[in-house]
């Protein structure tokens, strides 16, 4: 049995102050617990201090996630974080291969397969993001094109743990849009990526590996999305940004 996940990625929003401010509001917000559900916040780097101090000191129901991480394991990266640095400060989770870095910092499937490698030697959870643009949505190949990215995405993984191994699907044309994919959308590309990682991995495996869903995802629909057999949660954006709608969509979650 998968257990939900909600999880925010705060992207380059909230200065230090702003991301502890957030951190605390979510803390109240959820100081009943979060359930069954598995909730994650993946703050900017600069802010994960701050966040995991918070987690600590209140005892906060989530945890921490970075946005990005370097595979090297230290040395001459200038502006990069290693896995080691992530785990020091208590993340447990980190995102990689979201369709801005893939798109602003020419990150490839090569370059993200190296991160989810060095993620997973720290154990450290990668949310391995894909996910189509608009222009391949509407020639009808975004199963195939989603399909090829979780293929090249996942060689030579070796997936022991299924819950340590997260894949959020994002659209790219409803990322920070208002446009959200249906929840039949999601379904259809969700369960596809369930089916890939059962050929790879086989069904086992894959039937524990949670695969979120992402793109302009609200307090308003999220529940929605989670009625579907392959949506096991949502990586949030901008509704991330604000505690009691991040925690609305956790309690829907629950
Ligand atoms: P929005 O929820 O703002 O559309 O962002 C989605 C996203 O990119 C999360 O990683």
């Amino acid at each position: 049995m998968r257990k939900r996940m909600i999880a925010g990625n705060w992207k380059m929003n909230e200065t230090y102050t702003e991301g502890v401010a957030l951190a605390e509001g979510l803390a109240k917000e959820l100081a009943d617990g979060t359930g069954d559900v598995d909730v994650v916040v993946c703050p900017p780097a600069v802010d994960m201090k701050g966040v995991a101090e918070v987690i600590d000191q209140q005892n906060a129901p989530f945890a921490l996630g970075g946005q990005n991480v370097y595979w090297e394991e230290k040395g001459a990266y200038t502006g990069e974080t290693a896995p080691n640095m992530l785990t020091n400060i208590g993340a447990t989770y980190c995102i990689i291969g979201h369709s801005e870095r893939r798109g602003y910092f020419g990150e490839t499937d090569e370059d993200i397969n190296k991160k989810a490698k060095a993620l997973m030697a720290h154990d450290i959870v990668p949310i391995s993001c894909c996910g189509e643009p608009l222009e391949v949505r509407e020639a009808g190949k975004h199963v195939e094109f989603v399909v090829d990215q979780i293929k090249k995405d996942t060689e030579g993984l070796q997936i022991t743990d299924p819950s340590k191994y997260v894949v959020a699907y994002e659209p790219i044309w409803a990322i920070g849009t208002g446009k959200t994919a249906t929840a039949d959308d999601a379904q259809e590309v969700c369960g596809a990526i369930r089916k890939t990682l059962a050929e790879i991995f086989g069904q086992e495996t894959a039937d524990g590996i949670r695969v979120l869903y992402g793109g302009s995802a609200k307090p308003n629909n999220v529940a929605g999305f989670l009625e579907k057999e392959d949506v096991d949660g949502a990586l949030v954006g901008g509704a991330s940004l604000k505690a009691d709608s991040f925690a609305a969509m956790v309690k829907a979650a629950m």
